[in-house]
């Protein structure tokens, strides 16, 4: 039978180590989890599902691939979508937020606002989608929550809305004043957090006397915030002009029933898309979904290839046949899992809002619509701007034919972007990325999946602006400026850095040189 309950979408936001991991865990024990797809990709041996497809993640005790969680809270359906957690960048970091209704933007209390979360939270911000942020490590002294909303007002412009807020300092973790009601949570430790805290919920009159003073240091604060108009307000939140606050320790399990809370009472549900001619396809029209991540290789004996999809309205029902938007091509849904991973399962049905990964799917690439009745196309996921440039070569010449194979396939999947010119020729394409270590990535698996070694040098620039084919007549020759082809024909300019790029956009006044997306 279907389920059909409510849903909820989101994915955390976070810089290595703010405690992803600790938190994906503490929901779960909080939660019922239905399909555990490889998402808690912890280091410790607590970690029960760490996946460990490729040697490389095993080695480095990171996560390469994304994965899903799905669990049960208050009757609705929530659905975690990992985004990978290490301290590199890819561009799934990314494209999992557009599979995403609401984000949680998780602040180490000692750290503030480190780079890697403020990358994702302007993706977030240019997708529209909605951030709670959570302030975790509050067992940990660290900086004061008031400075905390500074910090947050400063970096990313949005006005925080505290709903709860801390009973005593960081380090000294007493409980929360649940802002809208006025009540006290106090937290009871246990062991290693391996259980639920115990909670109890008390009035302003019932707080004991050893509590009284850091009791009313918060009541202050927060009788200061309401002046301050920093009050939470739904329509600001959706319209992603606030974000809703609360303190937590993910490692103590304080908290996180009030972020399950949040999620129920605060997110989206999934929601109408809009196609590229405009039509509107809401939740409960027929079956439409896109693709918004695949991977190749996750199983070396079937080298299959998994297409990740978000469903965005209908039921899904296993083995039902869809149209590929793309190519107007049927695709038989015969396999689909729920379960990400090493461990998969597969799925029968599936309603908007949760993650798809279809077995089989040569014909899918990322970005893909697949449909039932009306034909409906949604936009492209964007690509983002790459940091990272290499020249790749086959490493020997008699295996050139799998090395193009290789390159394609990477190129199909967004593991890589792709870049030629004519200059360059087609033996030596240019291979850009988010971040480094998706060249890892690449000859990794150009090794081991199309027995193709692979070369890589590394070129010196930095930044890419996208140019036209005027734009790229007028640069060619211009010292320190490079125009490259990207597969999807769009132009790219490459600068050895920014410094650069202004200069020549100053001096070509008439050519195209337009930032990318989320590009720094
Ligand atoms: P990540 O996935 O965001 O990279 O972070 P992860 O959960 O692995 O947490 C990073 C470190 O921070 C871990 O310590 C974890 O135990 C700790 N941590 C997470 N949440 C909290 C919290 O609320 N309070 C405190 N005090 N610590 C927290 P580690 O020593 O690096 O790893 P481990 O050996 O404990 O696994």
């Amino acid at each position: 039978m279907s389920d059909t309950r409510p849903r909820r979408t989101f994915a955390v936001i976070s810089h290595p180590d703010a405690g992803k991991s600790t938190l994906t865990e503490a929901l779960a024990l909080h939660a019922r989890v239905i399909t555990e797809a490889g998402a808690v990709h912890g280091k410790g041996d607590r970690r029960a599902t760490v996946s460990d497809w490729m040697a490389m993640e095993k080695a480095r005790g990171i996560s390469i691939t994304s994965a899903a969680l799905q669990f049960v809270y208050r009757d609705h359906v929530i659905n975690l979508v990992d985004t990978p957690g290490h301290s590199d960048f890819s561009e799934d970091t990314y494209r999992v937020l557009s599979a995403v209704d609401s984000a949680v933007m998780l602040v180490d209390a000692g750290k503030g606002l480190e780079p890697q979360t403020l990358k994702l939270f302007q993706v977030c911000a240019m997708r529209g989608i909605p951030v709670i942020t959570v302030i975790n490590k509050w067992d940990r002294p660290g900086l004061s929550a008031l400075e905390l909303m500074d910090l947050i007002q400063e970096k990313i412009k949005l006005r925080p809305t505290p709903l709860t807020w801390p009973v005593g300092e960081a380090g000294d973790f007493r409980g929360v004043l649940d802002r809208r009601t006025g009540e006290f949570i106090k937290y009871t430790r246990t062991a290693g957090g391996a259980t639920r805290a115990p909670e109890r919920r008390m009035g302003a009159d019932e707080v004991e006397e050893n509590d009284a003073l850091v009791w009313s240091h918060a009541v202050e604060e927060h009788e200061l915030l309401s002046l301050d108009e920093a009050d939470h307000d739904q329509e600001r939140f959706l319209a992603g002009e606030t974000t809703p606050v609360m303190f937590a320790s993910a490692l103590q399990n304080f908290g996180v029933a009030q972020l399950l809370d949040l999620l129920l009472d605060l997110a989206p549900e999934p929601g109408a898309s809009t196609g590229v001619d405009g039509a509107v396809r809401e939740v409960d029209d027929d079956f439409s979904a896109f693709v918004f991540k695949v991977q190749s290789g996750m199983n070396n004996a079937h080298r299959d290839r998994l297409a990740y999809a978000r469903i965005v309205s209908g039921k899904f029902e296993r083995g039902m046949i869809v149209t590929h938007a793309a190519s107007g091509r049927p695709f038989a849904t015969k396999f689909a899992q729920a379960v990400f991973g090493r461990d998969t399962t597969s799925v029968e049905t599936a309603e908007p809002g949760d993650i798809v990964g279809f077995v089989n799917a040569q014909a899918l690439r990322v970005g893909d619509t697949v449909y039932v009745g009306d034909p409906i196309e949604f936009p492209p996921v964007p690509s983002f701007a790459p940091e990272h440039f290499v020249t790749a070569t086959a490493g020997d010449i008699g295996r050139y034919k799998q090395f193009r194979k290789g390159i394609e396939q990477l190129d199909q999947e967004g593991v890589v972007q792709v870049l030629r010119s004519d200059l360059r020729g087609d033996q030596s394409p240019v291979l850009a990325a988010v971040g480094p270590m998706q060249f890892e990535v690449v000859e990794d698996r150009m090794v081991n999946e199309f027995n193709a070694p692979i070369r890589l040098s590394r070129l010196d620039y930095q930044v890419a602006r996208r140019t036209d084919a005027p734009g790229a007549a007028e640069l060619s020759g211009v010292r320190g400026v490079e125009v490259l082809q990207r597969t999807d024909g769009t132009y790219l300019a490459l600068f050895i850095d920014k410094w650069r790029a202004q200069t020549t956009a100053r001096l070509h006044p008439d050519v195209m040189l337009e930032e990318l997306p989320a590009g720094h």
